[in-house]
């Protein structure tokens, strides 16, 4: 990544950081004690987004702090990666009241932040976490039936993966988990090799000004 690019990127992690802390898109902002915009290194080859802020997140304003972070930390451990390699958001950035589900259009107002967080991050792949997450890339697919499986969607690979608290809930998904996890360094790897990405931040338009200018 060039030093360009990386600036770029990470002017626009603030920006939404920035944005989504005073957000009043959506109904969750009167209920949010700090809203939960995600961490992680703008290089981070891969982006895992879970559903939304539960109770210890909306206190501390970062993500996946409680028990489904300290398994999402355990999971990572178990293939060679610390959290403070990838990055961590989720699909809404504030708390649903008493961790309820996050509404249609609830997750239809926030989606524009994780949008652009995934534009400027450009991961090569990125883990869904539960369904509300993978319903943003797959809305038909059934997480029963594609968890662990990479899909290319839009030039980038998507791995969709059961949420590691309705692991803990139910252990019986915990096997299946730790599985899926088990693929994923492979699946980094085979996505290397993959053709840049079309959304790569624009840098070389800001280079050219200088250029353009002296036409006039
Ligand atoms: N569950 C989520 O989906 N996200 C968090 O940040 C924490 C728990
Ligand atoms: Fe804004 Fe998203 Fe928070 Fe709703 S959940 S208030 S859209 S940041």
């Amino acid at each position: 990544m060039s030093e360009d690019s990386r600036a770029l990127s990470e002017q626009i992690m603030q920006q939404v950081a920035a944005e989504v802390a005073v957000c009043t898109r959506c109904m969750l902002h009167h209920s949010r004690k700090r809203s939960v915009p995600g961490e992680g290194p703008v290089d981070a080859q891969i982006m895992f987004i879970g559903e939304g802020p539960g109770f210890h997140e909306n206190e501390q304003g970062r993500p996946f702090v409680g028990a489904a972070g300290k398994f999402l930390e355990e999971l990572l451990a178990s293939i060679g990666m610390r959290r403070e390699q990838v990055f961590i958001g989720n699909v809404v950035k504030c708390r649903p009241p008493n961790n309820r589900d996050p509404l249609p259009d609830e997750l239809a107002a926030c989606s524009g932040y994780m949008e652009r967080q995934i534009q400027a991050l450009n991961p090569k792949v990125i883990v869904t976490l539960g369904r509300y997450s993978m319903g943003r890339f797959l809305p038909n697919a059934k997480i029963s039936e594609v968890h662990g499986r990479s899909f290319q969607i839009k030039g980038r690979l998507i791995v969709p993966m059961f949420h590691p608290a309705a692991a803990l809930h139910q252990p019986s998904l915990k096997p299946s988990v730790e599985r899926d996890f088990a693929t994923l360094p492979e699946i980094i790897a085979g996505a290397t090799a993959a053709p840049p990405q079309p959304e790569e931040p624009q840098v070389e338009n800001k280079k050219e000004e200088p250029k353009q200018l002296s036409l006039f």
